[in-house]
Formats: C-alpha cells, sequence, structure tokens
C-alpha cells in the first residue's frame, strides 16, 4: 500500500493550507458571489453546504486528486462487487445489497446473494403482520404489544436510533424497549415495565456470543419462566437475530423464530438487516421499506455521481482535510432535531469503531491521523453545555449541522426558534468576533476603558472553525435513511484514503479477553477470597479494593 502523504496530491495540500491559514473563511466568502453554490451539492432529499469550511477551488481540487490517488472510484466498485474487502475477516462488504430494491443481483464468492435477501425480508414481513394484525399472539393468547430488543453495539445503537429518530411513525400502542448493558440495572428496570405476556424478546447479535447480549437473553428467558412463561412458550416470546444458526439453537430458541443475515453484513451496518425487526415491528413494515429505499437512493448516487458532484465523497474529502491539515482532531454530530437524540452515538460506533485504527490494511503503520473522536448531543441543548469550547477553546474542533426545514410536531414558534439557533452557531463559528469588534461594542455601551481592557480578550472569538450544514424537508423514513447511508459511505470513502481496514474491529477483542480472565476473581457479596497477586499494581489494588466492599456487604 503507497504512503498516502507523500502523494502529490497530499503534499500540494499542505502546501496549500500553509497559503491560507493567513486568511480567514469569512474574508474567502467576501467577493466570491458563487462559493455557496460552488460549495454545496444535494442527492435523496439531503442538501449538503460545506461553504463555511476554509477551503478553496485549489483545496478541492487536489482533495479530488487525493481521492483519485487513493483510488477511491476502484474500491467503491470493489466494494459493490462483493470483493473480500474486509481482508482481515475474508469478508465482503455489501450491505447496500440489504437496501436495493431495483432487482439488481449482488455476488459474493460466485453466489447470487440477492434472492436471499429478498426471501428474509419476506419472512420479516410476515411475522410483522403477524404480530400487527394479532395473528401472532403470546402465549395466553394476548396479543403482543411490546418489544424488547436485546443487543449491543450494532445490534442495538443502529435500531434504537432509527426508531427514537421515527417516533411521530411509532404504531399506536406499540412499545419498544432496548436493553444493551450487562449491567443488570439496565434490564431489571426495563422488566419492571413489561409483561410477560404481550412482550416479546428480540436477542440481536450477529455472532450470537457477546456476552452482555448473552447474559441478558438469559435473564430475560429465565424471567420469562418464572413469570408465568413456559419452555414450550419460548417460541411465543423469543426471536433470534443472528447470522450463526446453531448457537441460536443452543441459546433454545426454535430455528423457525430466527431471522438470518450473512457475514458481508457489519456489525455496525447492519440495521437494513433483521437486525432492523424491532424498527419493522415499532412503525410498521412499510415504513421500514421507505428506510431501505432512503438508503438506496443514497447509494445510487453514491455509486453513479462524480467524485467533486458526490456527497458522501466530498463530506468525506472535507473530513480530511479538517482532521489531517486543519488538525482537528474531533468531529462534533449536531443534530437540530430532537428525535435524532442518539444519531451522535451511533456515528460514534460507526465511524470510530471503523476508522479508529493505526495500521493500514497492509498492516504497516499509518503515516497520517486517522478517524477524529465523534461526540455530539442535539442543538439547542449542546449549545448551553459544550459549544463553549467549539466557540473559544484552544483546539479547532469540526462540526456537522444537521436540521430538517420542517419538524414533525410544528408547536407555535418553536421550530423557527430552533432553526434561527442552528444557523447562529454555525454563522458565530465561522466569522467569530473580533477584538476591534468587541471594543467596539463595549465602547457604545459606554464602559470604562479599563472595563473594555478587562472584557474584550474574553469576549473575542477566533471564528475560522469549520462545519458542513446539512439540511432537508423533513425527517422522514426516506430521509433518515439517506442520511444514515450519507454517513456508512463517508466513512468508507475516509477509510479508502487513510489505507485502514473500515470493516474489522480487532481493538475490542483485548478488553473482552481480559474481562473473561477477571470474572472469576470477583466474588459473590457476601464472599471473602484470598487477596489477588496477579495484574499489575493497580488492577490488582482495585480487585482486591472491590472484592473487599463486596465481601463486607450485608
Ligand atoms: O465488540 C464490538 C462488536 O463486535 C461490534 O462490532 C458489534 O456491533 C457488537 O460487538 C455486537 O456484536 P454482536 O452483534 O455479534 O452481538
Amino acid at each position: 500500500m503507497s504512503d498516502i502523504s507523500k502523494t502529490l496530491a497530499w503534499r500540494s495540500l499542505a502546501a496549500d493550507f500553509a497559503a491560507i491559514s493567513a486568511s480567514t473563511t469569512g474574508a474567502l466568502f467576501k467577493g466570491d458571489a458563487g462559493r455557496f453554490d460552488r460549495y454545496s451539492v444535494e442527492a435523496a432529499g439531503l442538501f449538503l453546504d460545506y461553504s463555511k469550511n476554509k477551503i478553496t477551488d485549489e483545496v478541492v481540487e487536489n482533495l479530488i486528486a487525493l481521492a483519485r490517488e487513493a483510488d477511491v472510484e476502484g474500491a467503491r466498485k470493489r466494494m459493490f462487487s462483493g470483493d473480500t474487502i474486509n481482508h482481515t475477516e475474508g469478508r465482503a462488504v455489501l450491505h447496500p445489497a440489504l437496501r436495493d430494491f431495483s432487482m439488481r443481483d449482488y455476488f459474493v464468492d460466485g453466489e447470487n446473494i440477492s434472492p436471499a435477501v429478498r426471501v428474509e425480508l419476506d419472512k420479516l414481513r410476515a411475522f410483522c403482520d403477524g404480530i400487527h394484525t394479532g395473528m401472532r399472539k403470546g402465549h395466553t393468547d394476548k396479543p403482543i404489544d411490546t418489544i424488547v430488543n436485546i443487543g449491543i453495539g450494532g445490534s442495538d445503537l443502529g435500531p434504537q436510533m432509527v426508531v427514537e429518530a421515527l417516533r411521530p411513525y411509532w404504531l399506536d400502542g406499540r412499545r419498544a424497549f432496548f436493553v444493551s448493558n450487562v449491567d443488570g440495572q439496565h434490564l431489571h428496570d426495563t422488566l419492571k415495565d413489561v409483561d410477560p405476556e404481550t412482550t416479546l424478546f428480540i436477542v440481536a447479535s450477529k455472532t450470537f456470543t457477546t456476552q452482555e447480549t448473552m447474559t441478558n437473553a438469559n435473564s430475560a428467558k429465565k424471567w420469562f419462566l418464572k413469570n408465568g412463561g413456559k419452555n414450550k412458550n419460548i417460541a411465543k416470546h423469543f426471536v433470534a437475530l443472528s447470522t450463526n444458526r446453531h448457537a441460536v439453537e443452543s441459546f433454545g430458541i426454535d430455528p423457525d423464530s430466527m431471522f438470518v443475515f450473512w457475514d458481508w453484513v457489519g456489525g455496525r451496518y447492519s440495521l437494513w438487516s433483521a437486525i432492523g425487526l424491532s424498527i419493522a415491528l415499532q412503525v410498521g413494515f412499510e415504513n421500514f421499506e421507505k428506510l431501505l429505499r432512503g438508503a438506496h437512493a443514497l447509494d445510487e448516487h453514491f455509486r453513479a455521481a462524480p467524485l467533486a458532484d458526490n456527497m458522501p465523497v466530498m463530506l468525506a474529502l472535507i473530513g480530511v482535510w479538517n482532521r489531517n491539515f486543519v488538525g482537528a482532531a474531533s468531529h462534533a454530530i449536531l443534530p437540530y432535531d430532537q428525535h435524532l437524540h442518539r444519531l451522535p452515538a451511533y456515528l460514534q460506533q460507526a465511524d470510530m469503531e471503523s476508522n479508529g485504527k493505526r495500521v493500514t490494511s497492509d498492516g504497516t503503520s499509518v503515516s497520517v491521523a486517522t478517524g477524529p473522536v465523534i461526540f455530539g448531543e442535539p442543538g439547542t441543548n449542546g449549545q448551553h453545555a459544550f459549544y463553549q469550547l467549539l466557540h473559544q477553546g484552544t483546539d479547532v474542533i469540526s462540526a456537522d449541522f444537521i436540521a430538517p426545514a420542517i419538524s414533525q410536531s410544528e408547536i407555535g414558534d418553536h421550530h423557527q426558534k430552533l432553526l434561527s439557533n442552528f444557523l447562529a452557531q454555525t454563522e458565530a463559528l465561522m466569522c467569530g468576533k473580533t477584538t476591534e469588534d468587541v471594543r467596539a461594542e463595549l465602547t457604545s455601551e459606554k464602559r470604562p476603558k479599563s472595563e473594555i481592557d478587562a472584557l474584550a480578550p474574553h469576549k473575542t472569538f477566533p471564528g475560522d472553525r469549520p462545519t458542513n450544514s446539512i439540511v432537508f424537508e423533513k425527517l422522514t423514513p426516506e430521509t433518515l435513511g439517506a442520511l444514515i447511508a450519507l454517513y456508512e459511505h463517508k466513512i468508507f470513502v475516509q477509510g479508502v484514503i487513510w489505507g485502514v481496514n473500515s470493516f474489522d474491529q480487532w481493538g475490542v477483542e483485548l478488553g473482552k479477553t481480559l474481562a473473561k480472565t477477571i470474572l472469576p476473581e470477583i466474588t459473590g457479596l457476601g464472599e471473602h477470597k484470598p487477596e489477588i497477586d496477579t495484574h499489575d499494581a493497580s488492577t490488582k489494588g482495585l480487585l482486591n479494593r472491590i472484592n473487599k466492599l463486596r465481601g463486607d456487604a450485608k
């Protein structure tokens, strides 16, 4: 794999940054009437404005040249062709096949996977119909009205984020809960709110071996059996979503109550597969299908649009510019839509598990910084929490501002107020406020000179904080699907440029293994164990302290 930092495009970008670093983004707007039109793109119901980044035409040209040097177009083709691009796990990456209703065929190792996708989707549809019409009932013949999705990571964040985002589409009388944490309080608190006779537990796990999910699923099963359920009733109240049929059977879930997906669907890219069952049950299968169709529209755009007009490509390239040249090590996701409150958490996994890598695909160390820290909260809440640092902190943090023009629940002028904040923040982050302006303002307020001198530095904003704005008409299943697909492809393109494999996640393994070693060393409540003498001194000290507290517990 060639070193991206040695390419002509990379070196040109470094020179571009040096050339424009003294000017400001605000100044770049002056005398350039076409900047907004040139640096914005529209696709699949989404509009992206990236003009508030510190870029020039040369920068954009060199970013596109960089994409060419990294062979983004070739990588895109290889992904859609089913090549084994996740080579450390020996897998293809074909989640777009799950949402392609155009009857196009996709192949993995010479096998056409599309018929199986359609069969599984039909099975999901039939299952949803059974639940929604009341044909499929609980063991006491009451209709199922509650679902508890038990999963973690991609088997939780995606479906949960979508269910929350599509709240206005929830079917009447239906409730959805998500249990992910192995902290028993999560399951305990949920079980207090549900009725075993009317609840369906959806055990969602690609591998069906994940400690948290299996522990929660086993405890849920015990609770069900203790609360009126019999072993023979399990099929009516437990379904599994997995690629691992054998493990599902061993758990005690009937294979007929299992919905499958495939190893070419990465965990964090799986909400489009059977893992989306909780979505379909909560918002209706039709809306689930619309979500898939929205994502497909963005896929079609990503496949066909030239690089310069390609929304995920441009979003990715601007991200590379900010990460590697401007030096932004963190990136904020700031949805101005309360229903998107889980989007930052969802994108944290999607992005950080994909591109948080320090070796390139061929195992050599990367020569440039890779994935940034992703964080965020909905606006305007974040404005009253961490935006202070975005505006005046010592680090430059890039951000995506996301907003629908029309709210799903227009009440009075709430949405106008929300949108005015959405626009004001990106303007303020870009333009900042000079010390001269601050002084002039304080002077006009007739403040004494000593006070002006003291306050001016605190009230000065450096500006030049890069932001993207993504707007769309309304948060519908279609726009949400497109929005998620936009980020999926952005992450993929960045991975290609940085030369990393965005589809494995070996970095999560070490902690899992060590936790297994430590588990038998933690005492039961009221049990005293001899002091543990293994591990490093800190881990040993903490372990013995915890064991003492647990042993002394009344
Ligand atoms: O530990 C990380 C991870 O493997 C994620 O990639 C995945 O989304 C999550 O765990 C859950 O995995 P599974 O669906 O196999 O339970």
